[in-house]
């Protein structure tokens, strides 16, 4: 794990892709959902079921739009980390803070990492915000699950596992693989974090409930390493057998029971927030609540807030008479 210092300009590795690259991107999902389930499922059940002329108007984003747009009209490949990525980079620089930390908790064979970055890549285009991206992973795969909180049902020890040379080789210089069981990375990763590149996204996608439940220690540290709130995506909650009894559910469920000031709560109203409404990933989205930040302290004074009353100037005045007619 390095400290990186080359400037957003060095970092970008690529150039910003082409309309016809985004267009050919397309033209290859539509194919892909001929034979995949999942994309099939995006693209004719969320996505063709919304509104014909929010349809339209996305085609032309998706040709001539800014990233901004093209996220705003969800056209960007991992919509769940591009609308994070880009919210938590904005928050930022509302905040004048010139870089900051993501991560992703399990990593496989890498291909969530790389949309990471690419997309880390273009919000840092767009935002002048610097992006350090960590991703966590045994690369062996899963451990031995603990019992049935750890969904055996779905996955079994060995699951996944990494190329770790060939993902290494893929990867920007601004990102970083932190390998092992998380319990072991997760304090050097700690001591690495500082107030000014402060963790504002984390996706986890350990898919056990013991797994997550030790990558949830990385919430907390010392109230300045962290944005006053982390945008949290949850890959596991979407199987039929999801329930609060298993899974990232029961960890975050512990989690906010053990923790006082720390609260991991759904990102409030996010689907009236969205021009598209049907896709799921919207309520994979939470944030972790940073009580203790010292932006919520209540002697920080910021310039006071007044409220206009547009109604009071059409309102008569004491002993002033209406006219009848
Ligand atoms: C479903 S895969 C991640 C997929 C990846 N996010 C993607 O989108 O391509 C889950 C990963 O979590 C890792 N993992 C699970 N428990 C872990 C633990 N305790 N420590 C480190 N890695 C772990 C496994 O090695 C596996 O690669």
């Amino acid at each position: 794990m390095t400290a990186a210092t080359a400037s957003s300009t060095d970092r970008q590795t690529r150039p910003a892709r082409s309309s016809l690259q985004r267009f050919g991107t397309l033209l290859y999902a539509l194919k892909r959902a001929r034979n995949d389930k999942e994309k099939y499922r995006k693209i004719f059940i969320e996505r063709l079921t919304e509104p014909l002329h929010l349809n339209l108007i996305a085609c032309g984003v998706l040709l001539f739009g800014k990233l901004r747009h093209r996220i705003a009209f969800d056209l960007v490949v991992r919509q769940q980390f591009a609308f994070p990525i880009l919210y938590a980079a904005e928050q930022a620089a509302a905040r004048n803070i010139r870089r900051i930390s993501i991560v992703e908790f399990g990593v496989a064979s890498g291909s969530g990492l790389l949309n990471m970055c690419t997309i880390a890549a273009d919000v840092m285009r767009a935002t002048g915000v610097e992006i350090e991206v960590y991703g966590f992973d045994s690369t062996t795969g899963m451990p031995t699950p603990i019992d049935h909180r750890d969904h055996p049902e779905h996955w079994q020890e060995g699951d996944f596992p990494m190329d770790v040379d060939r993902l290494q080789q893929a990867l920007p210089p601004f990102a970083h693989l932190l390998i092992g069981d998380v319990e072991s990375t997760i304090p050097a990763f700690l001591a690495t974090l500082s107030p000014e590149a402060p963790l504002a996204f984390v996706s986890l996608d350990l898919d056990y409930y013991s797994s997550t439940k030790k990558a949830l220690e990385a919430f907390k540290g010392p109230p300045g390493l962290y944005m006053p709130s982390v945008v949290v995506y949850l890959d596991d909650i979407v199987e039929d057998s999801t329930n609060p009894w298993c899974g990232e559910n029961l960890a975050i469920r512990e989690f906010n029971e053990e923790t006082e000031l720390r609260k991991i709560a759904p990102f409030p109203l996010l689907r009236t927030k969205r021009i598209f409404k049907n896709a799921r990933w919207i309520d994979q989205i939470y944030l972790l609540q940073v009580l203790d930040h010292e932006e919520r302290r209540p002697k920080i004074r910021r310039q006071g807030h007044t409220l206009p009353n547009e109604y009071i100037a059409l309102r008569p005045r004491a002993g002033q008479v209406i006219d009848a007619d």
